[in-house]
């Protein structure tokens, strides 16, 4: 009896320190500390939910429901352009996205009508952690966007989901314009209009993307394949990024994408142990002003792991499937990188520019460690994603 008491009373304690951010934000976003010691709080309405989320309050606000957008801000109904690669989808295995937009050069009109709500993502202040609680803590219909110089904020264990998936540029999930300081951890991101992780054109500064799951499995899709096609956009002015630990599904396109010769752009870009899967399209799609490092993650099913544009583009790139090129990390970096490792999947290139090392080689703090490749599938699909902390 006593000691199912001292059991019981122990569980409700961990209960209690669990009402915050688990672990410490690691990799690029180092020091990340969004709501920091303010007591967590849950909102009781969703006019609370806005205001603690946009209000320049330190907060550490827990999601602990599905709090719904959809229909709050009325619904708008237009014409969307059809075109035949996207929305006819003559052959595919499903529908397509229509697109919002005011031209429709390569397609014909067809009448829309889409919600308001997921196309005004929700603009976050500085110093804020938004946290779910459990698998219960869903933004249906409305995602989120650090901008305008704010910073320090930490998105924990939510899932963003249902921004009219139907349409391209229906909404996108996460916007990260002029931050720094970001630490994206253990969410969902599904059935999203337009980007599931977008940055640009401003800076997005320190981010750490990891253990989220993005799950493309829509039935509109641009590629007309049931998989969604705009994974991550990445186009901020200086940004350096940890991607790790995520869980990358069922897409088409742009998983990721990033670089762009606007305004000297320079993205620092570390991917390691994640789990692509099932993409019926391309991943890695690299352009210009770019540093990436890929090491340790698993291909499964993927058709092509690099587009053959970013092999030309200009982007520096040192990805490591032979022992050569894996030990070729330990002079700049103190350690030998982990292979990746394919299967069923489309030819993945060895590329081993020394740029990326030296760039890397100052870089060197913020590197997280690496486990083995062959755990990777095992490892991710059990952790990535949401109610798993
Ligand atoms: C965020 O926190 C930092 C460090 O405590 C502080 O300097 C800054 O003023 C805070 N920002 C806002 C908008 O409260
Ligand atoms: C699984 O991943 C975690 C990090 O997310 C790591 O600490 C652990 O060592 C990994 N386990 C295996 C067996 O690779």
């Amino acid at each position: 009896m006593r000691a199912a008491i001292v059991t019981l009373f122990g569980a409700l304690l961990s209960t209690a320190h669990a009402a915050g951010v688990t672990g410490t934000a690691f990799g690029f976003a180092s020091g990340t500390t969004g709501g920091g010691s303010a007591s967590a709080a849950t909102p009781s309405s969703l006019a609370e939910l806005k205001e603690w989320i946009t209000d320049d309050v330190a907060r550490v606000i827990m999601i602990d429901r599905e709090w719904n957008f959809i229909g709050t801000e009325g619904t708008t109904s237009s014409q969307c352009c059809s075109s035949t690669s996207t929305t006819v989808c003559a052959g595919g295995t499903s529908k397509g996205q229509a697109w919002i937009q005011d031209t429709c050069d390569d397609g014909t009109w067809v009448s829309c009508t889409y919600d308001n709500a997921a196309k005004t993502p929700l603009s976050v202040g500085s110093n804020k952690s938004i946290v779910g609680v459990g698998s219960k803590g869903v933004l249906k219909g409305k995602g989120l966007r650090v901008m305008s110089g704010n910073s320090n904020v930490i998105i924990q264990n939510i899932h963003i989901t249902d921004l009219n998936p139907q349409y391209v540029w229906g909404g996108d999930a996460i916007t990260l314009d002029s931050t720094d300081k970001i630490w994206i951890d253990h969410n969902k991101i599904s059935l999203i209009g337009r980007q599931m992780i977008v940055s640009g054109w401003g800076k997005a500064g320190h981010v750490t993307i990891s253990n989220n799951e993005f799950d493309g499995v829509t039935t509109w899709s641009a590629g007309c394949n049931s998989k969604h096609y705009w994974t991550l956009l990445l186009l901020g002015a200086e940004d350096w990024y940890t991607f790790e630990g995520n869980w990358v599904h069922d897409v088409s396109g742009r998983a990721p994408h990033m670089g762009t010769d606007y305004d000297s752009s320079k993205i620092y870009f570390h991917a390691v142990n994640n789990y692509f899967q099932n993409i019926g399209g391309h991943a890695f799609d690299l352009d210009v002003n770019t540093w990436v490092l890929i090491e340790g993650n698993y291909f499964e099913e993927v058709d092509t792991p690099m587009t053959p544009g970013s092999l030309t583009s200009g982007a520096n790139i040192y990805s490591t499937s032979t022992v050569d090129a894996a030990s070729g990390c330990l002079a700049s970096l103190g350690y030998i990188c982990e292979w990746n490792r394919e299967s069923g999947t489309g030819s993945w290139p060895d590329l081993t520019d020394k740029a990326v090392l030296t760039q890397f080689s100052s870089l060197k703090h913020y590197l997280v460690g690496h486990t083995g490749v062959a755990n990777v599938p095992s490892n991710v699909t059990a952790h990535a994603g949401i109610g798993k902390l």
